[in-house]
């Protein structure tokens, strides 16, 4: 199998451990950065890497980094154009990078996710937070950034500072319900093809509201009831995905969806399962190539 992996940088630890993976399996391996490949549109659609033009491929992985998106994702529509399978495809991977979008293709298929509304001015606050149920509630900007992008407001005061300062910069945003749980805890799922591969949890600090931890929080391998892979694989399965970090928390009312990821890093979840996670993503490469 020749496996094309797209990303900026060969040293990042998830491009590393795929190609790694692959190579143990046999493949030969590429990696390009998706900003110095080239979409040829003639005849036939090409591609070249450098003004290079490139062999072929059986099979490419991206890894679009949101700062590249738009190019990124030209990119992975042009191998799709030239019948080469992609784990996972364009439209997969901009649906789950829009927030509003993603929840959308959920809560239309059955997955349960947090009450959530839309708007794109924030005149009549009340009457909006009161259509998620009331403060407190979250804040998230619906285009894809690195940076967080979501914020908790407990009073309806706080709302007003923050989404007028938020609007103001342009962004659009939603407002979400602040989902009481269960258990103090976040689940995240990696799915691949049709199957879990790693579940784990992320807890907060005692006193802490989970969020404020997202970036340093620890993650710990969990067992979960097996409904809930079912449910995991489902939320990757609408969005379009076949590799998906599918984000879920345990509610009262049952498990909800909250978020989904296009490019899971394989770091924290290697480290708190001891699995190899990168060898059931180039398996399912291979199962694709292979069609
Ligand atoms: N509806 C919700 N209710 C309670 N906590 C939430 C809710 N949505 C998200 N969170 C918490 O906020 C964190 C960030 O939210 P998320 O939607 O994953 O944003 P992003 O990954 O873009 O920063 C999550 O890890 C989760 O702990
Ligand atoms: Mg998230």
């Amino acid at each position: 199998m020749h496996l094309t992996i797209l990303s900026r940088k060969a040293g990042i630890y998830t491009t590393r451990r795929l190609a790694e993976a692959a190579r143990l399996r046999g493949a030969k391996v590429r990696i390009l950065d998706p900003l110095r490949v080239e979409l040829v549109l003639d005849a036939e659609p090409g591609v070249s890497y450098q003004r290079k033009k490139l062999k072929r491929t059986d099979v490419v992985i991206p890894r679009i980094a949101p700062s590249v998106q738009v190019y990124g994702l030209a990119v992975v529509n042009h191998f799709t154009m030239m019948g080469i399978p992609t784990l996972n495809d364009a439209s997969g991977i901009s649906a789950s990078r829009n927030k509003m979008r993603a929840l959308q293709l959920l809560s239309a298929r059955g997955v349960p996710v947090p009450p959530t509304v839309m708007a794109s001015n924030a005149s009549d606050l009340k009457a909006l937070v009161e259509l998620v149920g009331g403060v407190p509630v979250l804040i998230k900007l619906i285009t894809p950034s690195e940076k967080p992008g979501v914020m908790v407001c407990e009073t309806v005061q706080s709302m007003e500072a923050a989404l007028e300062a938020v609007l103001s910069m342009g962004h659009n945003l939603l407002v979400q319900r602040y989902v009481r749980r269960k258990r103090e805890r976040d689940l995240r799922a990696l799915v691949v093809g049709e199957q879990v591969v790693a579940w784990v949890e992320r807890r907060a600090r005692p006193g802490r509201l989970l969020h404020t931890l997202a970036g340093g929080a620890s993650l710990k391998s969990v067992r979960v009831p097996a409904a809930l892979d079912a449910l995991a694989v489902q939320a990757a399965r609408v969005v379009g995905l076949e590799v998906a970090a599918v984000d879920l928390l345990e509610a009262n009312t049952g498990p909800m969806v909250f978020d989904v990821n296009s490019s899971p890093g394989l770091k924290g979840l290697e480290a708190a399962t001891g699995k190899d996670l990168a060898l059931p993503i180039i398996g399912r490469a291979e199962e694709l190539a292979r069609r």
